[in-house]
């Protein structure tokens, strides 16, 4: 029997009904299947309970979270109640840096039934890792001057261990897939990290001689993935490239409502976090319509780290065949509400 403890942190708004769908939906999976179960944990931190200590989560918070298997979280963030950047640097960026969270991974595929905005649907399933610690967003830099002599300088860090982390976490992927990564770059443009990005890259795909590997600049990148994204498999990005082209990635399958993420760390030493890309949508929060799939989704993530592949498949056949039958919520066209959906799906799963 294969144990899993899972922390669970609902957070703000749609967070808060989206969670304990996807915990349901854990829940049967492990009654169905004999040889594996879970336990769950809730923490309360969010900006209700901010407001009410002063922090988004208690000074121990982190050294609490790093007894449990893996992190679960819905979203973050009640700007009415808590400033954006103090909710989200309190407590999911604390999680990702501390935790060394250094790969993103966000898969983007059209799943049945829910319709794209691309005018031209297409029939894409890829994933693209990012690079999550450094490059871009790095807080080297500083500004100086005051008036018309105002200056401002952002530093961007690429390492040799970052970089080729993420690109091995992206080749290992493919390999399970359909043998193929795209490497994100812009070295016509940025002169000395991108090159180096390209050099690291060209390195490290040959040790994977069965996957094939291209690169394409980002502004290109980022046209394809609208006129052609049947075309790519993984692709692994730098911190600020992989950002842009992981909203697209969502937007093309039809409703941020629907993509999933997960934050792995991959030295061992602390868990990683899944959670889906939306945020805490105040603007449904609370009226029971939010779709649930994003978690749901992000579960079936987390049931693939922990070596549970085939279930994870399984998960999102059940997922597709769902939404392929006309099950959907409304930011996907349809008028079924958040338990609806979660219902529909271990019912199915149970069978
Ligand atoms: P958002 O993702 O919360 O909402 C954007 C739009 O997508 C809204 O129209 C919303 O209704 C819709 N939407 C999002 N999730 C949905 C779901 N599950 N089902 C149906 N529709 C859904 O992004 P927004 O409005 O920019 O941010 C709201 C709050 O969330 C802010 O406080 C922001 O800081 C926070 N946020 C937190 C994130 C996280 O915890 N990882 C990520 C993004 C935003
Ligand atoms: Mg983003």
């Amino acid at each position: 029997m294969k144990h899993v403890s899972i922390a669970a942190i609902p957070g703000d708004g749609v967070g808060k009904e989206v969670v304990p769908e996807a915990i349901r939906v854990l829940k049967a999976i492990s009654d169905v299947h004999g040889g594996l179960s879970f336990t769950f944990q809730d923490f309360p931190w969010s900006c209700e309970y901010y407001l009410e200590h002063g922090e988004m989560m208690p000074k121990d918070g982190l050294e609490q979270l790093k007894a449990f298997d893996s992190i679960f979280l819905g979203a973050v963030g009640d700007a009415n109640l808590v400033p954006d950047h103090v909710s989200l640097w309190g407590l999911l960026i604390k999680i990702r840096r501390e935790f060394e969270q250094v790969i993103n991974v966000r898969p983007a595929k059209q799943l049945s039934g829910i319709r794209s905005p691309l005018a031209q649907p297409k029939d894409f399933d890829l994933l693209v890792v990012r690079e999550n610690g450094e490059g871009e967003y790095s807080e080297i830099g500083g500004r100086i001057y005051q008036g018309e002599d105002q200056l401002a300088i952002q530093n961007a860090v690429f390492s040799r261990k970052g970089t080729e982390r993420a690109m091995r976490f992206a080749f290992q992927l493919a390999e399970k897939r359909r043998k193929h990564v795209t490497s994100a770059t812009k070295s016509n443009g940025i002169v000395h990290t991108m090159p180096f990005w390209d050099e690291v890259f060209q390195d490290v795909a040959k040790d994977y001689p069965e996957v094939t590997a291209d690169s394409q600049h980002i502004d290109a990148l980022s046209a394809f993935f609208v006129t052609r994204p049947e075309k790519f498999d993984v692709i692994v990005a730098s911190n600020l490239f992989g950002d842009i082209l992981t909203d697209l990635g969502a937007a093309i399958m039809g409703s941020i409502g629907v993509a999933p993420a997960a934050n792995i760390n991959v030295n061992g030493k602390y868990p990683s976090m899944f959670e889906p890309v939306h945020g805490s949508a105040p603007d449904i929060a609370g009226k029971g319509i939010a779709n649930p799939i994003g978690q749901i989704w992000t579960a079936k993530l987390m049931l693939d780290h922990f070596g549970e592949e085939e279930l994870g498949t399984h998960l999102l056949e059940i997922i597709e065949s769902v939404t392929a039958d006309g099950f959907l919520t409304a930011d996907i066209g349809g008028a079924y509400q958040t338990q609806e959906i979660t219902n529909e799906i271990i019912t199915r799963l149970k069978k």
